[in-house]
């Protein structure tokens, strides 16, 4: 069965750019985020894992580890990081998974067989500290992904793991929340002191509260 949210994220121990690595003892105790790419030497990963690579410090400022994964070996993922450096002025300074036997790829549904059969496609597993998965994103070879939109989803869930909060459409970090329909009015007065705004008695937005 397909990876849900609030699964434990599966361990496994793999050979990396970095050498071995297992998933659960390189998280520690931060985030992480796991994405596999469909293939080395191939346009769209190459601005993707550029990408990555080039923002490493904002997922780090954010307690969070990246680690990528694609069916192609180790020896190849080297090989395209010239390419990576050359094209996207970064290469790659996070492990980069070499899955040719496809083990991480099936133990977490990577590999989607009627989109392609032979490779993984785009996806992205957002792992918290106790190692559950909290946000899984799936995305077609054709579309690369928004670097943006990872980063603001981390925070969004960080926010929601501090605070009793979630955040509305669009929400980006530094705007107003809504508080949790559990918390009553007294208690948010207490734990808003920033005051809060009700458009519908479940429908509170108050500042975000780290700011
Ligand atoms: C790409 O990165 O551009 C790509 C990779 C695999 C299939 C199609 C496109």
């Amino acid at each position: 069965m397909a990876i849900q949210l609030g699964d434990v994220a599966p361990d496994f121990t793999a050979d990396t750019t970095e050498g071995s690595v297992s998933l659960h003892e390189y998280l520690g105790d931060g985030w992480g985020i796991l994405f596999s790419h469909p293939a080395d030497f191939t346009p769209v990963c190459t601005t993707e894992l550029g990408a990555f690579a080039t923002r490493k410090d904002e997922f780090t400022k954010r307690n969070a580890k990246i680690i990528g994964v694609s069916v192609d070996t180790v020896e190849s993922h080297n090989g395209w990081s010239a390419d990576i450096a050359e094209t996207q002025g970064t290469a790659l300074n996070y492990p980069l998974i070499g899955d040719p036997e496809r083990t991480v790829a099936n133990l977490y549904g990577m590999i989607h067989p009627n989109a392609i059969a032979t490779a993984t496609v785009r996806t992205v597993f957002v792992i918290a500290p106790d190692k559950t998965v909290r946000l899984t994103l799936t995305y077609p070879a054709s579309v690369g992904r928004n670097i943006d939109e990872i980063l603001r989803v981390l925070d969004a869930l960080q926010l929601g793991a501090e605070f009793p909060v979630s955040t509305p459409v669009d929400w980006t970090d530094g705007s107003d929340v809504i508080i949790s329909p559990a918390i009553n009015d007294e208690d948010a007065n207490e734990k808003f002191p920033k005051g809060f705004t009700t458009l519908k008695p479940y429908l509170r937005l108050t500042p975000q509260p780290n700011r």
